[in-house]
């Protein structure tokens, strides 16, 4: 098992990507903690995990909050005594619309729940991983990030951050022992996220759900989406020992959609 004795704490992991790594981590022997503000999906991944004689406990947060994050990670280390993984998986899309229509408090949400959680976290985690001299950090961040797409001006700002948190974070880490890695997944098309901005799209763009997202798909080298599980599974190489000299990089998932 690839992730025997560690405790990951993976952000966003009531359902979706998320989700799908908290299983496939707590598969590889992982003790997972997750959260989100959503407690029925978070109690559900657990009872997934936990039935299959994995480990995993939850604690809900909204972690636009600075207090909520605080919480969650003291609660996380309570829980299971460390946090060797940590996992910036959470976030939302926000508004569809160009930047001068683009509401400023949403903006901030949309910073906030994706690149000032990250740096909050980091900053907690990386005490603890310092005194250990080991840990992970991995940041999901987008396709968004390399791209050039309308309407998502937040969304995209915020992931490009996490490109410059992440390498500069790993700059600092790794003669500490910790790695700090970012994901950059192309359209997983059978998430929330994805489902909700696909059919906002199509509205904006007056065509069915479906021409819009077979057009995107169509601009894409492979001529598809990922599933979640393949992004967990690039999740878990970084997460793992297999990448132990993989560090500042932001990795493509996207079938063939950025090339940078
Ligand atoms: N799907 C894609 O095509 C795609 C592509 C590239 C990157 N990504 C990135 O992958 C990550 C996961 O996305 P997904 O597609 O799996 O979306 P999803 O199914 O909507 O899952 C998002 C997760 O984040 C949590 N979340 C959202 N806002 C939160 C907040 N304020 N505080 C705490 N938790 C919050 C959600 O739970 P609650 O709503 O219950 O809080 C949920 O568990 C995101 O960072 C996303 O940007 C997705």
């Amino acid at each position: 098992m690839l992730l025997e004795n560690k405790v990951a704490l993976i952000t966003g992991s009531g359902r979706g990507i998320g989700r799908a790594m908290a299983l496939l981590f707590a598969q590889e022997g992982a003790a997972v903690f997750l959260t989100a503000r959503t407690g029925s999906e978070l109690a559900a991944v657990e009872k997934e995990i936990t039935s299959q004689g994995g480990m995993a406990a939850h604690a809900t947060a909204d972690l636009t909050l600075e207090m909520d994050v605080e919480r969650v990670f003291s609660v996380a280390e309570k829980k299971f005594g460390r946090v060797d993984i940590l996992v910036n998986n959470a976030g939302h899309y926000g508004p569809v619309v160009p930047v001068e229509e683009y509401p400023l408090d949403e903006f901030d949400k949309v910073i906030a729940v994706h690149l000032r959680a990250a740096f909050l976290l980091s900053k907690l985690s990386l005490p603890g991983m310092y005194a250990r001299k080991s840990g992970v950090i991995l940041n999901v961040s987008s396709l968004s990030a390399k791209a050039a797409f309308p309407w998502g001006s937040a969304y995209a700002a915020a992931k490009a951050g996490l490109l410059g948190l992440t390498r500069y974070t790993a700059a600092e880490a790794a003669r500490n022992g910790v790695r700090v890695n970012a994901l950059c997944p192309g359209p997983v098309t059978e998430t929330a996220m994805s489902k909700e901005l696909g059919n906002t799209l199509a509205k904006r763009l007056n065509v069915s759900p479906e021409e819009q997202l077979k057009g995107f798909l169509g601009s894409i080298l492979q001529g598809r989406g990922q599933t979640a599980m393949e992004i967990a599974q690039a999740a878990l190489f970084l997460c793992s020992d297999m990448s132990s000299a993989m560090v500042g990089q932001s990795i493509n998932v996207d079938g063939g959609a950025a090339f940078y």
